[in-house]
């Protein structure tokens, strides 16, 4: 298949579109690498042996949009171009729902106009807010976010599902990630955050590589089993193989499908510590500190209708996704740069 990447130069849209190429597909990328690399796009390339086209440009500029699908006969587009800040968004509010609303709705406009209906989104478990029920299942209540970035993937969600009800020649596939860990096990790519990394993993792995002194863990005193927050950490190579399974549905026609990827199990952020430790031989000093404003004591998925209907699952547990984030980062100490 061809098929149109947007944000295909960032952390998951590179895996993917390794993923894509290596199962020859052909892809092109549009990115304007305001989170990311072109070397990603470079390192994809020699992994593959297969180039993708790359279009430097913004899912916000229509023409350019335009010209791409007039020179290109996309079967499917996979739209991971976004900005993901939770912080940021609180602080930018304009500028999260302008990229990210605007230009989905700019990127579908253009879609549209050149009879490219086939579109896999990338949701995440955000748009579940604090859950009810544990572990969530697609049909556990959505729409409660708890910032500007949250209320993005629920909005675009709901405007898809929009789209696809007035005009049922539409395929969409809405997926929601987890939280998507780990880099392809060569150490060639991998999770390249800009300053100092909000999320757990890409913090740990900077202490270990020593640009960072030490892990603040934020909070011991959740109701979990050892009082620190639990997620659904989930390898990013599995949740590449898990859009190559959703084009899948996009050939069957199947309309609108919506599906959780994660592992289905929860792990503490001392049990990734652990991990970490013992995976790599290397010890991870942290300390407890407050808990961190807007957090949620416990987040898992309920994968079985990925599994039932895709017939998708994660293949990778908690060690190889620090064996894998520890190689890629311990190879590349600073990034891309
Ligand atoms: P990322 O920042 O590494 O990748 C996003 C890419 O989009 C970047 O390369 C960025 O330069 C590009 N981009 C942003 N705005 C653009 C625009 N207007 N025009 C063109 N390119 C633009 O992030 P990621 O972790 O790879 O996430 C990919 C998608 O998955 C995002 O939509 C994100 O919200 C979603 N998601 C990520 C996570 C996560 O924890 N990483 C979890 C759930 C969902
Ligand atoms: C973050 C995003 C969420 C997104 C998700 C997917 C925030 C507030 N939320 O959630 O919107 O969908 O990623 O990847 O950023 N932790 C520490 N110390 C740190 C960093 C994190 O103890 O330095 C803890 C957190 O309290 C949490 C766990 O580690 O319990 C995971 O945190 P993080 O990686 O930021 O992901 P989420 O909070 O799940």
């Amino acid at each position: 298949m061809n098929i149109f990447v947007t944000g295909g130069a960032g952390f998951i849209g590179s895996h993917t579109v390794l993923q894509l190429l290596k199962e020859g597909h052909d892809v092109a990328v549009i990115d304007n690498l305001s989170n990311s690399s072109e070397e990603a796009l470079k390192r994809v390339e020699e992994l593959s042996g297969k180039k993708a086209k790359f279009y430097k440009g913004d899912i916000l500029d229509r023409k350019l949009l335009d010209a791409i699908c007039e020179e290109n006969d996309f079967d499917c587009c996979i739209h991971f171009a976004g900005l993901k800040a939770v912080g940021e968004s609180v602080e930018k509010p304009w500028e999260y729902y302008n990229n990210n609303i605007s230009g989905t709705l700019n990127l579908i406009a253009a879609l549209k106009d050149h009879n490219m209906k086939n579109f896999i989104f990338s949701s995440s478990s955000t748009v579940y807010g604090e859950p009810k029920v544990i572990p969530i299942t697609e049909e556990c209540p959505k729409g409660t976010c708890t910032n500007p970035y949250g209320w993005t993937k629920w909005m675009i969600e709901q405007i898809l599902m929009d789209i696809y009800k007035a005009d049922n020649d539409w395929n969409i596939v809405l997926l929601r990630y987890f939280n998507p860990i780990g880099a392809d096990s060569s150490g060639r790519i991998g999770e390249d955050p800009k300053g100092i990394p909000n999320n757990l993993m890409p913090y740990v792995t900077q202490v270990a590589v020593g640009k960072l002194p030490k892990l603040g863990v934020f909070g011991d005193d959740y109701d979990t089993p050892d009082g620190t927050g639990v997620r659904d950490y989930i390898h990013v190579t599995d949740l590449a193989d898990g859009h190559i399974k959703a084009l899948k549905k996009i050939c069957d026609k199947a309309g609108l499908c919506i599906y959780n990827l994660g592992t289905g199990k929860g792990v503490s952020v001392l049990e990734l510590v652990k991990s970490f430790e013992e995976a790599n031989g290397i010890t991870i000093p942290y300390e407890i500190k407050e808990r961190r404003a807007g957090d949620i004591a416990m987040c898992y998925s309920d994968a079985t209708k990925a599994e039932k209907e895709l017939g998708w699952k994660a293949k990778h547990d908690i060690v190889d996704m620090c064996r894998d984030s520890w190689n890629w980062q311990s190879h590349n100490p600073d990034g891309y740069r």
